[in-house]
């Protein structure tokens, strides 16, 4: 099991791979599953901006096009001394996969511990397309 320094150790080595040379902001996410594996990923941007990739989703992408489907944590790291936490879409994105799962990140040097729930209040879902099937 990660703990959550290691998982947030582990975003900040991820943003070794970003590919941000447009905003020159490099971000790093981690994602742990339920077998302990940890998926990582960084922002991937393009010269046509708005086809940009943030970090989180190419993290849950690769993990789920690996077949890995469930999370139980994830952690985000922006550059050093920049309080980064998910976008508005990478929200929505990881509710899909894991909506009570722990968010950390760093603000001020110290780790802090949040949720999709709570960065998601009201979330919209795979349970209101299934409510509609019934
Ligand atoms: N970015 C992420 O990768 N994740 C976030 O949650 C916030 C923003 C990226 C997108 C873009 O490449 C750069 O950071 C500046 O917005």
């Amino acid at each position: 099991m990660s703990d959550p320094a290691t998982l947030l150790a582990a975003a900040q080595s991820a943003r070794a791979g970003s590919y941000s040379p447009y905003s020159q902001f490099a971000v790093g996410a981690a994602l742990l599953d339920e077998d302990g594996r940890v998926w990582t990923g960084a922002n991937v941007e393009n010269a046509s901006y708005g086809l940009s990739m943030c970090a989180e989703r190419t993290a849950i992408f690769h993990a789920v096009a690996s077949g890995v489907k469930r999370f139980v944590a994830c952690a985000v790291a922006g550059p050093p001394g920049v309080t980064t936490t998910p976008c508005g879409a990478c929200r929505q994105v990881l509710n899909e996969f894991g909506p009570r799962m722990p968010v950390y990140y760093e603000d001020a040097g110290r780790l802090v511990t949040t949720s999709v729930d709570a960065l998601l209040p009201g979330a919209f879902g795979p349970a209101q397309l299934d409510e509609a099937r019934r």
